[in-house]
């Protein structure tokens, strides 16, 4: 792999995976190269979805070996953040829609020991980051609604990866961005040059027969055709 594309981390969404056998579909993914373990807690509130609390969260810790990228889709996400970055979250991101006092959550989650990032659901736009990108680790672009894995890739994302960019470069952030929705080897490379560096993708890795497999493709899908998109 050409170390031009490093930074790229692949994100296999477990949302997706055998929920009776997490172990087994983590290992596999790891196995493929998986860089980050995206865990989506979903609250039934802010999304219609419920998934996971802390208390899962905690078990897969101590099978997983790589860091727990947790994707708050809950209601007032500072109540649940002492105890989800305790349970062994290595990074959260929460909604931009979701949460009053944006500021102090991004800043509670570092003062936790997490990275911290901030979420956009498709409609919102990449200008609601402007007062707060010089203090975030990471920026995810949903694209696709929020609440479940499975859905179309919502072509507008890759504009907004764009804005989102230059938002970033404007501030002078060096925050990531994070793509989750829709991902496959179809559209993997679109996103990477649109400015994508964290890939998130649930069926195309776990509604598969092989998972590490599909792990290996996925990557090899941004960086192969990221470089075609070059040439
Ligand atoms: C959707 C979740 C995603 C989802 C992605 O609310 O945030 O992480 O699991 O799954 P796919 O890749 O299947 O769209
Ligand atoms: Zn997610």
């Amino acid at each position: 792999m050409s170390s031009r594309y490093a930074h790229l981390q692949i994100a296999p969404s477990i949302l997706s995976a055998d929920f009776a056998a997490l172990e087994r579909d983590i290992a596999a993914a790891e196995r493929g190269g998986a860089d980050l373990i995206h865990i989506d807690v979903m609250d039934g509130h802010f999304v219609p979805n419920i998934t996971i609390g802390p208390v899962v969260v905690r078990a897969i810790k101590r099978v997983a070996t790589r860091p727990l990228d947790l994707h708050l889709m809950i209601e007032e996400p500072d109540r649940q953040l002492e105890d989800l970055v305790s349970a062994g979250a290595s990074m959260v991101s929460v909604h931009v829609e979701a949460v009053r006092h944006l500021h102090r959550t991004v800043h509670l989650i570092k003062t936790l020991g997490a990275k911290a990032g901030a979420v956009l659901n498709p409609a919102t736009p990449a200008g609601a980051l402007e007062d707060i990108a010089m203090d975030l680790d990471y920026v995810v672009v949903m694209s696709v609604n929020p609440g479940f894995g499975g859905q179309a890739f919502i072509p507008h994302s890759i504009e907004k990866l764009r804005g989102v960019r230059e938002i970033l470069s404007t501030a002078r952030s060096s925050a990531a961005i994070e793509i989750d929705g829709g991902i496959d080897t179809s559209n993997v490379a679109q996103v990477v040059a649109a400015g994508a560096s964290i890939l998130v993708a649930g069926d195309a890795i776990f509604d598969t027969s092989d998972a590490e497999a599909a792990t290996r493709a996925l990557r090899a899908a941004a960086v192969g055709s990221a470089v075609g998109s070059r040439a």
